[in-house]
């Protein structure tokens, strides 16, 4: 009896492994970066996620580095789904959160550099390390990118529509952070976005 438990036994470890064996290589992907990963399909946005994660990995002021994560990230997953909202396809939609993700960049990097030009000079800091890097982008679509981030500041104005994506992400994410608050919340465009988001 011990001994035909055993077998039984035996026999359920290995259909174990085996199953274990066949959804691990099921689930194992390779994406065009040759770096394996689960269940996951990597577009181009990783590659530049990838290198605004080692710049913001760098940053060395604990609270700084948080702030990235939160705003940068923020109005990307804001910009991206106002794209969508608004009609835009899925590519551009993509280029919006990465401009999203880089539009203060700098300001994270080097905190003197936060000044009200700070627009102009994050676009030329995303520009030189990350976008002139990016080898899944043509120029135009760098270029458009760029012009978001150079533009972000400009609030004031009605410009572009791809521009608009990343000024009203930014001032969405700045207000949603804290609903409550009605500095932020109370203005036009962010009413207008919000509108737009729900
Ligand atoms: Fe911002």
């Amino acid at each position: 009896m011990a001994a035909f438990c055993l077998t039984v036994q035996m026999i359920g470890s290995s259909i174990s492994i085996l199953l274990f064996t066949f959804h691990f290589s099921l689930s194992m992907n390779s994406n065009f970066l040759g770096v394996v990963c689960l269940n996951r399909q990597y577009t181009r946005l990783d590659e530049a996620r990838t290198l605004i994660d080692g710049i913001i990995k760098s940053i060395s002021n604990e609270e700084d580095k948080r702030g990235a994560y939160v705003h940068l990230y923020g109005v990307g997953l804001l910009a991206s789904l106002l794209a969508l909202k608004r009609g835009f396809d899925r590519q551009t939609a993509e280029m919006a959160e990465i401009a999203g993700m880089l539009h203060d960049l700098l300001t994270y990097v080097d905190r003197a550099s936060d000044t009200d030009d700070h627009a102009h000079t994050c676009a030329d800091y995303a520009k030189e390390h990350v976008l002139d890097h990016l080898s899944c982008f043509s120029d135009e679509e760098k270029a458009v990118m760029y012009r978001g981030i150079y533009n972000h500041s400009d609030k004031q104005v009605l410009g572009d529509p791809f521009d608009e994506l990343i000024k009203d992400a930014d001032a969405a994410q700045h207000a949603l952070r804290n609903p409550m608050e009605d500095f932020f919340y109370d203005k036009p465009r962010i009413q207008r976005a919000i509108k737009d988001l729900l």
